[in-house]
């Protein structure tokens, strides 16, 4: 048996298509999407967001997902022993694994702050049954903002997080990625529904579908819905490169590419037939959504203030879509959280040995460690860490994988990859487009907004 056996044999694989993309659509569908995605929309003219989020997630979003896939795919590695893996010379292998443990270690920090939101979203979730219990102490103290509490509820979410990492591929991501999923779906249907026919959803439903196009013109649309589509696709820092090396050498890789990057931005669409209405019905119930100069309050406050004062004025029906609503957001950031704490464990697995067990605990311990000091320090790093991990590191993580896919991959290699499930490779679209976008046009045009946020 040769080493290469042995490792793919060790390795996890995705056991259905439907798995591998109710997987990666659960890593990419998250807090981003169901909240960012239609906040932003909503300050940046309505459904002209909407036109340019859908272009831009197509042409520059998709072609980067498709790198992040095919090299995973190919190299059946985690990211920093694919980067290492793909180039011939030495110093490009060394920039390789440079680049492999820059987007670890971006993905830890990502999911160190994103713990902390999903928390809050866990806090709320449970804060509205046991006040309606009669808990009002419990229920006050999950919803109000104090380090005690953050500590423990992310603490709470790492652990669940954790708890589905460790059972591995098929029995912990794909398995509750299948479950979650459909479950995240359903809930988004039925309370976009529900709000749909209270009393102002129809002034947030035009606001979402009139496009105002003075709005594309002015200000940061383009890069706001650059950045949306990036993070929203999870790209960059290796969770889609590991969730690609999971993937069966039988599949099409292009074609469930696309399959995910659909329900991503489908997802993030219908998530604008929710969150629109509902700040709506909630000004129409008499709750400010707008500041002073006549702009939507900022994105925290509307989740955590302008909601759950939208709740109240509902009585007992408030009570349960609260509940809802905040299970939601919980779980769509739990399918988001496993890809993200996947990233350090494959590496520590396949690296040093480790067991995927004493993988999980380091790894996560050590995020939630990270975390803590977050929490402590909150004024100062909460939003320093958030900008340095998705403002800056993961754009040009992005551009760097972009780089290894069109310039140090060799075509013959790329080609015969995608020969493993199509024959007929070589004269397909893909073919002809793909090479030159990720070559080109990505890393420009990455390249030109990350310059341009800068400034
Ligand atoms: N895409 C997820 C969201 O929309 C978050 C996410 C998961 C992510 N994995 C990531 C973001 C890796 C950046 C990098 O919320």
């Amino acid at each position: 048996m040769n080493l290469g056996q042995s490792v793919t044999a060790a390795r996890g694989e995705f056991r259905s298509r439907l798995g591998f993309i109710l997987a990666a659509a659960g890593s990419a569908v998250g807090l981003g999407n169901i909240w960012g995605f239609p906040t932003q929309a909503a300050s940046n003219g309505g459904a002209a967001f909407l036109l340019t989020y859908l272009v831009l997630a197509f042409v520059l979003a998709y072609p980067a997902l498709m790198a992040e896939l095919l090299i995973g795919r190919h190299t059946h590695r985690n990211m920093v022993l694919a980067l290492e893996s793909l180039p011939a010379m030495t110093s490009l292998k060394v920039a390789g694994r440079l680049t492999g443990v820059a987007g670890l270690i971006t993905a830890s920090l990502i999911l160190s702050f994103y713990a902390i939101v999903a928390g809050w979203m866990l806090g709320f979730s449970a804060s509205y049954p046991l006040g309606a219990a009669g808990l009002t102490s419990a229920s006050e103290w999950l919803t109000s903002f104090a380090p005690s509490r953050n500590l423990l509820l992310m603490l709470g979410f790492m652990g669940l997080t954790m708890a589905v990492v460790l059972g591995g591929v098929e029995n912990g991501i794909e398995r509750w990625s299948r479950r979650l999923m459909p479950l995240l779906i359903a809930t988004l249907v039925a309370l976009s529904a529900y709000v749909l026919t209270l009393d102002g959803a129809l002034v947030g439903l035009q606001t979402y579908l009139l496009p105002d196009f003075r709005k594309v013109v002015s200000g940061d649309l383009l890069l706001d819905a650059l950045g949306s589509a990036f993070f929203s696709l999870s790209l960059g820092v290796g969770t889609m490169l590991i969730y690609g090396s999971y993937l069966s050498d039988q599949e099409n890789v292009p074609r469930v590419g696309a399959q995910v990057a659909l329900v991503d931005v489908g997802i993030a669409v219908l998530a604008g037939f929710l969150i629109l209405p509902a700040m709506y019905v909630a000004e129409a119930r008499g709750v400010a959504i707008f500041n002073e100069a006549g702009g939507l309050l900022s994105e925290d406050t509307l989740i955590f203030t302008v909601l759950p004062a939208l709740f109240e004025t509902m009585s007992t029906s408030g009570v349960w879509l609260a509940t809802a609503f905040f299970l939601l957001m919980s779980i769509a950031a739990l399918t988001s959280s496993i890809s993200m704490l996947e990233v350090p464990v494959a590496y520590l697995i396949e690296k040093f040995g480790l067991s995927r067990r004493r993988a999980t605990v380091v790894a996560g311990l050590c995020i939630a460690m990270f975390s803590a000091v977050i929490v402590f320090n909150f004024g100062s790093l909460f939003g320093l860490v958030i900008t340095i991990s998705t403002r800056y590191s993961q754009p040009i993580l992005g551009i760097a994988v972009c780089i290894f896919a069109g310039w140090i991959w060799r075509r013959d290699a790329l080609l015969q990859e995608l020969r493993k499930n199509d024959t007929d490779a070589a004269d397909s679209l893909f073919w002809r487009i793909w090479p030159f976008y990720v070559k080109w046009f990505c890393p420009a045009i990455i390249g030109a907004i990350v310059i341009q946020s800068a400034l």
